[in-house]
C-alpha cells in the first residue's frame, strides 16, 4: 500500500496518483503538524484530489489520543456506542447527554481530528425544532465539527435548517440502523432496482437540501459508485466499496474486541488476546504473592 498523507491543503493533488503540479505543495502526516486541522474543508479537497480519508469511530479520550498520534484525520463518535461500550442490542436506546459526553471526550483527546458525532435516536425524529435544539446543544457542549443523522425524506427540511445555520451535517443513507424497529434485522440495503434507485434519490435530495457529506452504509459497491458521481459532496462508505472518498466502521471490529465482524470491516489486529492475556497475568501475580510487592508501595519518608 502506498504511504498515505492527509494534510493537504485545500484542492492540492492526490501524492498518491502521481507528481503534485504545485511545487509547494508538501503533504505531511497529521501527526507532525500538531498546529494543523483537519476540517471540513479538508475532506472536500480530499474528494477533489481523490485522495481516500480512512476514518475511524471513537467512543473515548485515550483511544483519540492514540487514533490522532496516528494521523486518522477523521473520527467518528458513532451511535455504535450503544454496542461496543454499552452492551446493548441496538443503537436505540444511547441518549443525547451520552453522545455529548463521550463526544465532548473525543475532542479533548483529539482536537486537531475531524469530529463527527451521531445524534442518536430520539433526539432529531420529533420535529425540525427538536432536531435544530438538539444539534446545537451537541455542538455547543461536545466541540464536534459536524453532525450525523439517519435521514430519510422527512429530513431534508431539518438539513436545510441545519446548513442554513452554518452546521455540518453527514447524511447518513443506506442501512440505517435506528430504523431496526421497521427493518426487522440488519442487512445490506440498494439490492433491487428499486430499493438502488431510492437511495440515490435520497442522497441527491439530501445533498442538495445543504447535507456537507454522506455516509453511506451496507450498499453494493455498483450503487455506491453511482451515489458518488450522483452527489457532489464527500461519500464516506461503511461496507459500502471502494467508490466513497473515505471509508469507516466500527474499530472494534476491526481490532478484535467486538464478538461480531462485519466482511467489511478490515483485521487491524487483535487486541483482545493480549488483553485477556494481560488481565491473567495480573491473576498470577496476585495469586503468587507478586503484587504488590516493594517497588509498588509508597515509603515513609525517613525520619517520619
Ligand atoms: O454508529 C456508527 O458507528 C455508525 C457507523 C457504523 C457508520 O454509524
Amino acid at each position: 500500500m502506498p504511504e498515505i498523507n492527509f494534510i493537504y491543503p485545500p484542492g492540492a493533488p492526490d501524492p498518491s496518483i502521481g507528481s503534485p503540479n504545485n511545487a509547494d505543495y508538501n503533504p505531511r502526516p497529521m501527526s507532525t503538524d500538531p498546529s494543523r486541522k483537519f476540517t471540513m474543508a479538508d475532506l472536500r479537497a480530499a474528494r477533489a484530489s481523490g485522495t481516500k480519508v480512512p476514518m475511524l469511530t471513537c467512543y473515548d479520550y485515550t483511544t483519540a489520543r492514540l487514533m490522532q498520534e496516528a494521523g486518522i484525520p477523521a473520527l467518528l463518535v458513532g451511535d455504535s456506542a450503544a454496542n461496543v461500550i454499552l452492551g446493548h442490542p441496538t443503537t436505540l436506546p444511547v441518549t443525547l447527554d451520552f453522545m455529548i459526553e463521550i463526544t465532548a471526550a473525543v475532542r479533548r483527546g483529539a482536537p486537531k481530528c475531524l469530529l463527527i458525532s451521531d445524534m442518536p435516536f430520539g433526539s432529531y425524529q420529533a420535529s425540525v425544532p427538536q432536531g435544530v435544539k438538539n444539534v446545537i446543544r451537541m455542538v455547543q457542549l461536545s466541540g464536534c465539527d459536524c453532525v450525523k443523522i439517519e435521514a430519510a425524506g422527512s429530513h431534508l427540511r431539518l438539513v436545510r435548517r441545519l446548513s442554513d445555520a452554518g452546521i455540518a451535517v453527514m447524511a447518513h443513507v443506506g442501512l440505517r440502523p435506528q430504523s431496526i424497529g421497521l427493518l426487522g434485522e440488519y442487512k445490506a440495503q440498494g439490492r433491487t432496482a428499486a430499493e438502488a434507485e431510492q437511495i440515490v434519490e435520497s442522497a441527491s435530495r439530501l445533498a442538495r437540501a445543504g447535507a456537507a457529506a454522506i455516509l453511506l452504509e451496507a450498499v453494493p459497491p455498483e450503487l455506491a459508485a453511482t451515489v458518488v458521481e450522483t452527489v457532489s459532496i464527500p461519500v464516506i462508505g461503511c461496507g459500502a466499496g471502494p467508490a466513497c472518498h473515505g471509508y469507516v466502521f466500527v474499530t472494534h471490529d476491526a481490532l478484535g474486541l467486538s464478538p461480531r465482524k462485519p466482511k467489511f470491516a478490515p483485521v487491524l489486529g487483535d487486541l483482545a488476546a493480549p488483553m485477556i492475556e494481560s488481565f491473567r497475568t495480573y491473576i498470577r501475580m496476585v495469586h503468587d504473592g507478586k503484587y504488590p510487592a516493594p517497588e509498588h508501595n509508597y515509603e515513609k519518608p525517613p525520619g517520619k
